[in-house]
């Protein structure tokens, strides 16, 4: 015993949990073995900040979801990579629309729920191992706040680079993102300052979840405006060609695939 949390599929565990709660499938967790026990994601910062999230959202059906997640669906086109597809929220109103979709997710506890809700296509593993599945895409999603998935600077050209890998041509990536700059309260502004003070983005944000005696290892999530977007996007293989920003901080911005067929 350490103290330290074991290392382990933290989103999977969580996801179980959650949609045993959500359908009374699996056993359910309980306080003293009687009372329901919330189903909270745990989300550690750096700076010793700790936050906690309900998990059941992950299963929200198309009724509770926000209004940039409708959009984000209707944007959609041809083969799609639903990136970090989680509990299969998105991939499952998409495959009753008739839109072909494979559900990529390093959790593989994510994936078992998605594939008992009835997400029929899902790969294990990110977007660099998937390359050599030899499958192209149409349209990449990273909904979620999984534009976070590019983590900064330095991982930001090899993650574009990896879906341009896997685009066909005239491909788009769309991402929900967040602005993180809006805010005035010191526990937030002071964490983008020592970031920018380490050379890092200000919300590049080092990130530990935890669930249980579980935790993951630390990593880099990205949450960063448009503007940085845009500069993190020049000289890769793709164009950033809109962002919605109409439910701001939170916004939708959608990569073009440049080149040929990407005009
Ligand atoms: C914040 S959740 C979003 C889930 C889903 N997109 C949604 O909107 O409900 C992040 C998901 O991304 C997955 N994930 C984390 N890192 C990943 C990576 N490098 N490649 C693919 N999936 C990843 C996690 O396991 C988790 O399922």
């Amino acid at each position: 015993m350490t103290g330290e949390p074991r290392l382990g599929d933290v989103f999977g565990e969580l996801l179980r949990d959650a949609y045993a709660v959500h359908t009374g499938i699996g056993p359910r967790p309980l306080v003293g073995g009687r009372l329901p026990r919330p189903v909270i994601e745990i989300i550690e910062r750096d700076d010793g900040l700790v936050n906690g999230a309900p998990a059941a959202h992950y299963l929200d059906g198309p009724e509770h979801w926000q209004p940039y997640d409708h959009r984000a669906v209707d944007r959609t086109r041809g083969a799609t990579l639903d990136v970090g597809v989680g509990g299969g929220r998105i991939a499952l109103v998409l495959q009753e629309r008739g839109v072909p979709v494979t559900g990529l997710d390093t959790s593989p506890g994510a994936l078992r729920v998605s594939r008992h809700r009835g997400v029929r296509d899902l790969v294990l593993g990110t977007v660099d191992e998937h390359v050599a599945d030899g499958r192209r895409y149409d349209t990449f999603l990273l909904l979620g706040n999984n534009l976070g998935l590019i983590e900064g600077r330095e991982r930001a050209p090899a993650f574009l680079a990896a879906l341009a890998a896997l685009a066909r041509p005239g491909a788009q990536v769309i991402a929900h993102g967040t602005d993180p700059y809006g805010t005035t309260d010191p526990v937030h502004t002071g964490y983008h300052e020592w970031n920018r003070q380490r050379g890092r983005l200000g919300g590049q944000l080092r990130l530990r979840l935890r669930y249980r005696e579980l935790g993951t290892e630390w990593f880099d999530y990205l949450v960063c405006s448009a503007e940085e977007l845009a500069e993190l996007v020049r000289g890769t293989p793709w164009r950033l060609t809109d962002v919605d920003d109409r439910d701001a901080p939170y916004y939708l911005a959608t990569l073009r695939l440049a080149g040929p067929g990407g005009r």
